[in-house]
């Protein structure tokens, strides 16, 4: 069944009080407990990943209402190849599931999608259908929607390695020119803001992989709720525990710079 993308009608619609302030540019988030979810219901384990769907549909629309411009969704890691075939069949499965029924949606809310993480060892269906919708959408410039795919944070920092050695190699860079920004458009997420909050459900506090360079100064939002009933108020609350949080950076803040002793 179809979710409307946009819809006023749904209860507490009108109610939800959107942060304006601070809102983080970059939210990035691991989508935990679709099988425990499943499980609580007597449900085989793909079922709590199809109902995570109707959760990114959700997130999705909240995160174009609340102005954020990217949002980083991890989907499929590179480390989920070892679940059983035909849970990893299923979830490999859900872009194009999910792309076939919402991509004009996401088209006329001006969203961009981009994706992460090595498409090539994708199946050609999932590959076909994510790189449709990034040319399609190619031209947007309202919330970038990435989907993390076969994506493993040690495997891309090994692969732009040795990209830049080759790169050393051949004279295109220098060791001398190298640092944390050059080293960082080696990256998956080349071009793209680092994570300004990290967002993770089902209840467990790790990183699973997921973009180890990229959350260096990231802030964290843990929750026990499981993704798929993971809703637009917790990722508010998400937002409004962001908006109260003092980044520093390794620094000190500017009025303690004033009394400082
Ligand atoms: C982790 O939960 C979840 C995944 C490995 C898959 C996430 C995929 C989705 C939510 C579907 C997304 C679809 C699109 C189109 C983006 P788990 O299975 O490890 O849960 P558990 O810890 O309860 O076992």
């Amino acid at each position: 069944m179809k979710i409307p993308f946009f819809n006023n009608k749904q209860p507490g619609a009108f109610n939800m009080h959107y942060p304006d302030q601070n809102t983080p540019d970059h939210v990035a988030i691991i989508m935990d407990g679709n099988g425990r979810w499943a499980k609580k219901r007597g449900m085989p384990r793909v079922a709590g990943h199809k109902e995570g769907i109707s959760t990114v549909v959700k997130i999705v629309k909240a995160a174009v209402k609340c102005k954020v411009k990217v949002l980083t969704l991890y989907t499929f890691s590179t480390e989920n190849w070892k679940r059983p075939k035909s849970e990893v069949d299923t979830i490999l499965r859900l872009p194009k599931e999910f792309l076939s029924i919402y991509l004009p949606d996401l088209i006329s809310n001006n969203v961009r999608i981009e994706a992460i993480g090595d498409m090539a060892n994708l199946p050609v269906h999932t590959r076909e259908a994510v790189q449709y919708a990034i040319d399609r959408t190619r031209d947007n410039d309202g919330l970038q929607l990435n989907f993390a795919l076969n994506y493993g944070s040690r495997h891309e920092i090994l692969k732009a390695m040795k990209v830049l050695l080759m790169d050393i190699d051949n004279g295109e860079m220098s060791l001398d020119e190298l640092d944390e920004q050059q080293f960082s458009r080696y990256l998956d997420t080349d071009g793209m803001k680092d994570p300004d909050l990290l967002i993770r459900t089902g209840g467990e506090q790790r990183l699973s992989n997921f973009l180890l360079w990229q959350l260096a100064y990231t802030e964290f939002w843990f929750t026990d709720v499981l993704w798929p009933e993971f809703s637009e108020k917790e990722f508010v609350h998400a937002l409004e525990a962001y908006r109260q949080r003092a980044r520093r950076y390794g620094g000190i803040q500017d009025d303690q710079k004033k009394n400082y002793y």
